[in-house]
């Protein structure tokens, strides 16, 4: 399975709002945006990434839950984040953050913590109390980034302890288990 992370109740009431760097704008994504996305995507890895997933994942998320970076030079799209309804058994009426990708000549400037935060936040508004992300294992840019916005681990398989202490060694992040796990019982008892 892969790697879980929530978005804890104690960062609830905190909006996070990381620095956009200069050149580059924040905005929703429309229908329009649709072969833009698509190229950034299948750019940033996901090799699967068509248009036609395009207009499926733009029906599953939320309205105003896609949210993309543009390069105001050159106008290209080149960062985004989506905001999903996605209710599963272990996450009751659960919003999932997903397909977070930048192009890789774009990377190195934090443009998908603005993304992310964008759709925390678009969460929020929306209600949703249970916010999640699945991720893998090799993806520390993506795993950094959740972590300095205050993601925290849902270990939801016995083996996820010892593969995040590994995640964890390899960004020089503090793996805080206990203190994770007490976040989120108190995260679940509030969904
Ligand atoms: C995830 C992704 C969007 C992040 O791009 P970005 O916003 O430009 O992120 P950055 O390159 O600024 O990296 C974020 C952090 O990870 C760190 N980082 C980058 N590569 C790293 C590595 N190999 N090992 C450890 N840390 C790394 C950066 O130094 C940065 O830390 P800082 O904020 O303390 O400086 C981009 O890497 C990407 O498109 N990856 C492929 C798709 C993907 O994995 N998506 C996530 C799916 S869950």
């Amino acid at each position: 399975m892969q790697l879980q992370m929530i978005w804890p109740v104690t960062k609830w009431e905190t909006t996070v709002r990381p620095a956009l760097a200069k050149g580059y704008v924040l905005r929703t994504g429309r229908r329009e945006d649709a072969a833009a996305v698509t190229e950034l995507l299948v750019a940033a890895g996901f090799a699967e990434w068509n248009l036609e997933m395009f207009g499926q994942w733009l029906d599953r998320a939320i309205p105003d839950g896609l949210w993309v970076v543009e390069h105001e030079a050159s106008g290209l799209v080149v960062c985004c984040t989506w905001a999903v309804h996605r209710p599963q058994a272990i996450y009751p009426f659960g919003g999932e953050l997903g397909w977070v990708g930048c192009r890789p000549e774009h990377t190195g400037k934090g443009l998908s913590s603005v993304t992310c935060a964008a759709v925390v936040q678009r969460f929020r508004q929306g209600g949703y109390r249970c916010i999640y992300l699945s991720t893998d294992d090799p993806r520390l840019p993506a795993i950094k980034t959740y972590l300095k916005l205050g993601w925290i681990p849902n270990l939801v398989e016995p083996d996820m302890a010892g593969r995040w202490q590994a995640v964890c060694e390899k960004l020089g992040w503090p793996c805080d288990l206990e203190i994770w796990a007490r976040e989120v019982e108190a995260t679940k008892a509030r969904w």
